[in-house]
């Protein structure tokens, strides 16, 4: 296939780029050149700000375009209806992010709320009214592209080039040994998805010129706080000693949930459990997983193999310590 695909030189859209072209596909990006440079060489580059001007994709013609940089409903649906003419199907990469809240019974679909604002026009990355915007942009892509639009909503994306840290932070960490603080309830679960899982996924309903929305997260299986860092001991050979601490330790120390201590979040009325995220509507058209183990270990060498590994937002060893030492008190 012939791909068009905005963005595509830093994470979830490089993975992408890669897999297509392992896949055989022909690709072309469209970006402002200033991200992955020296990336994909011999793969066509459109240069272009979205945000302002994207007629360089005007009659060239595409089998889709994978929109995986838009964040805000004017960008978005200037590029549908750039591409429009002559590409014939279009996919949005949105998030779980969508929902007008993470009620866990029933589990939450497709169908469920999405997130109001009442800044629709609102368009800095600074994270406000994240999963409102999307839904904007959804409805900015289906606008244009109709029911044969698809919608990918990704829960957290995970593995390799991540640079986040909300998940690489407990490989690493697991990885540097001695007494690692494991944020309680153990038997909360979570949610996330390899980013070369979610790459493929993509790609196949792309393949097939599927449209519709889906929710695109893992794992397959439910699995608790407790499971995945035993998991990741067992894939990484760490013998770190876990210790459990209350969530009233984290919320009494100032704790960011979810970017301070990665993929934790306090109880609350919004979001009692957390992990409901149905992902039975993607696993039904396709969606595989790979071993967990696999995430655990790649995720590591990456972050081994990085110059300099990302820090990003998650806890210092010095706060680590502080916070133990006050659950033992
Ligand atoms: N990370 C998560 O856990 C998570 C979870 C759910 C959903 N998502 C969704 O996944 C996507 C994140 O993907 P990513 O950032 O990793 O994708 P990416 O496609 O790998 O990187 C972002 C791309 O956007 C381009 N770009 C940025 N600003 C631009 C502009 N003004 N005009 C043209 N191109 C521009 C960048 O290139 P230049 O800088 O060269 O322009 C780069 O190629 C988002 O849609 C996000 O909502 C992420």
């Amino acid at each position: 296939m012939d791909l068009l695909i905005a963005g595509g030189t830093q994470f979830v859209g490089r993975h992408i780029v890669e897999t297509a072209l392992k896949r055989g596909h022909k690709v072309t990006l469209l970006n402002r050149g200033q991200s992955g440079q020296g990336l994909f060489p011999g793969v066509e580059r459109l240069t272009a700000d979205r945000t302002v001007d994207v007629s360089v994709v005007k009659g060239r013609k595409f089998d889709s375009c994978i929109d995986v940089s838009g964040y805000f409903h004017r960008h978005v649906r200037m590029l549908a209806e750039a591409v429009k003419a002559t590409v014939p199907h279009f996919c949005f990469v949105s998030t779980i992010s969508v929902y007008a809240d993470w009620r866990p019974s029933p589990a939450i679909d497709e169908s469920f709320d999405v997130a109001t604002t009442e800044t629709p026009d609102h368009e800095v990355r600074d994270g406000k009214d994240y999963g409102a915007l999307k839904v904007l942009a959804e409805n900015a892509a289906k606008a244009v592209y109709g029911e044969g639009t698809l919608i990918v909503r990704p829960g957290l994306i995970v593995g390799p080039g991540d640079h986040t840290n909300r998940f690489t932070y407990w490989p690493t960490r697991l990885h540097a040994g001695g007494e690692v603080l494991a944020p309680g309830p153990k038997e909360r679960l979570v949610q996330f998805i390899d980013v070369r899982d979610l790459a493929n996924f993509i790609l196949d309903m792309v393949e097939k010129k599927a449209g519709g929305t889906y929710n695109a997260t893992g794992p397959a299986t439910k699995m608790s706080m407790g499971d995945m860092l035993d998991q990741i001991q067992k894939a990484i050979g760490s013998n770190a000693k876990l210790t459990w601490v209350e969530p009233k330790v984290l919320t009494d120390g100032d704790v960011k949930p979810y970017t301070e201590m990665p993929l934790w979040l306090p109880e609350s009325e919004k979001r009692p459990l957390f992990a409901s995220i149905s992902n039975a509507k993607a696993i039904a058209a396709g969606l595989r997983y790979r071993p967990f183990a696999e995430t655990a270990k790649d995720t590591l060498a990456w972050w081994k193999g990085e110059k300099n590994p990302p820090k990003g937002t998650a806890l210092t060893r010095e706060k680590e310590s502080a916070l133990l030492a006050k659950a033992k008190k």
